[in-house]
Order: C-alpha cells, then structure tokens, then sequence
C-alpha cells in the first residue's frame, strides 16, 4: 500500500520537485557558471556571407584559413554557394566546407536550390543553417524561415544524409533588452523542434551557434559575461530537455562581431565553445581567433 501510494502522488510531486530545482538552480546561478567541466573541443566557422565580390580573392581568403593552427581546434568556412566548389580541396590544415543553407527535399526540380546530397556526392561533411539572415532578420525581403523548418525539416533532412549541422540561433535587441530570461524564451523556441533531431544524432554532429541578431556586422559584441550567462542557460535547457550527456558534449559557439581582439575574454568563457565569425573571417586575424579559443581550453 505504501508503494502504491508512493506511486501515485510521486509523478506530481516529482514533476513540481523538479521544477522547482531547475528554477531555483536558474535564478541561484543567473547562468553564470558553467555547467560542467566537460573538455569539449573548440570549433571557429567563417561566415563568408555573399563575399568576396571576385573569385579571384578567393586564393587570398583561403590562405587565412590555411594559416590556422587546427591541432587544438575544428574549423570550418561557409563561402557563398557559387564558391564552394572553388574552395573544394583547397583547405590543407584540415578546415571543413560548410554551405550556408541546404533545402529539404534533395535533388530535383528545385531552382536556386542547394541538396544534401549533392553535399555529400562532394564530400561535404557539414552544413551551416538558421543564420538569422535567412530567418528573416536585417530586412531581407525573402520569405523567412520559420523555426520548424530550420530545426525540424532542414535538420532532420541534413542528418540523415550524414551530414553535420551548425545551427544558428539568437535573439533581436528588443527581446535582449527583456532580459535573460526572455532572450532563453525566445531561443528555446527556436531549438524545440530539434529535440528530437538532437537525440537521435548526439551532440558531435550537432553545433549550436549563438548569435544574437544585436551584434551580427554592427561591432557591438555581446560582453563575455552575457555570452556565457545566455550558453549556459542554453546548455541547462539542453540538459533538461534533451540530455545532459548532450549538453555537457554539445559545442556551443558565440558570434556576432567576434574578432581577435575580443576573442581571448570570450573565450576564457566555460561555456564558449569557439565562434562563429563573419566580417573578421575574411581578414588573416580569423587565425588569430583560432588561436585565442586554442588557448583558453
Ligand atoms: P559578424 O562577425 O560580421 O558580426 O557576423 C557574424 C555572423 O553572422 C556569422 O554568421
């Protein structure tokens, strides 16, 4: 009788117990130490973005990516659809292609389009989607692509072609000026749909890219503390809602006006995992960025 009564007013209570842990835990730590002291390896991607202007910069890019020490860190580069296969091969310290977009429904009548497969026909391991540019942000006026179509429909179609996925999240400025809590709101909407996504693959084919819309090309940087006060809430729901073997494993990278002045203190972070890096990876400081994260893991 004990038992059964054990049984059947744990689950409440256990639900509420835990609740109420993981608030307390929220509000105890305002996500402001790391989580674990998992070693994860750092990874830096250069956003290229829709440059260079001429393919013939390309050769000059490329080698700011070649003079990159990789020992200590992944790196991987998204140069403009047109460009990939002029990058293909090209890369000598082990940097990954990485195409900015991918579309859900592989080869076929789809113009405009980038598929997986062609991805994978090209040896392509990895894919970058959700940049905030695609979501909608900055004034774009294409179609924006909604949270369950980045972190559910693309997502799943990229992993189960085996190809790994950076996905890129983050908040606007006005959301941000709500506070954390606000900014992991409106985040965790943008992760949900991957949940499922994320268990079936496990964290080393998955990196989260945190970039708040606020500091994508306009040199205000989010402060070290902010950048890990928000990964760290990140990396607890992450925990809670996916795995915590996930979480501790996952990569979570920081970008938006990331360069080699500001990388050393981001990096000193325990839950900066590396960056994402846009207009500063197409000048030779990318390199020193590589180096800061190196450093400070
Ligand atoms: P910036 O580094 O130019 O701010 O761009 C960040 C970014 O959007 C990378 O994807």
């Amino acid at each position: 009788a004990e038992v059964t009564g054990v049984q059947t007013c744990a689950l409440p209570i256990c639900s509420l117990s835990l609740r109420a842990a993981f608030a307390a835990a929220m509000l105890r730590s305002r996500f402001s130490r790391a989580l674990s002291t998992a070693a994860r390896r750092p990874i830096v991607g250069g956003n290229w973005k829709c440059n260079p202007a001429s393919a013939s910069k390309l050769p000059e890019l490329i080698a700011n990516i070649n003079a990159c020490d990789t020992s200590k860190c992944d790196v991987y580069v998204c140069p403009t659809p047109l460009h990939v296969a002029l990058c293909t091969g090209k890369f000598t310290n082990g940097a990954q292609l990485a195409p900015q977009n991918a579309n859900f429904a592989g080869c076929g009548a789809y113009t405009g389009e980038m598929a997986a497969e062609q991805m994978v026909d090209m040896g392509i391991k990895w894919c970058l989607i959700g940049h905030s540019e695609r979501r909608g942000e900055f004034g774009l006026p294409t179609p924006k692509e909604s949270n369950e179509l980045i972190a559910d429909t693309k997502l799943g179609y990229l992993l189960s072609k085996g190809i790994n996925v950076i996905l890129a999240i983050g908040e606007p400025l006005p959301v941000r000026e709500q506070g954390i809590d606000k900014v992991l709101e409106f985040c965790v909407e943008q992760l949900k749909p991957a949940v499922a996504h994320f268990k079936a693959a496990g964290a080393d084919k998955i990196v989260i890219a945190y970039e708040p819309v606020w500091s994508i090309g306009t040199g205000v940087t989010a402060s070290p503390e902010q950048a890990q006060e928000t990964h760290a809430a990140l990396r607890m729901w992450l925990a809670a809602n996916v795995s915590p073997a996930f979480a501790d494993a996952v990569r979570i990278q920081y970008g938006g006006s990331a360069n080699a002045k500001n990388a050393p203190d981001l990096s000193a972070q325990p839950d900066v995992d590396g960056f994402l890096v846009g207009g500063a990876s197409l000048k030779p400081e990318f390199a020193d960025i590589v180096a800061a994260i190196a450093a400070a893991k």
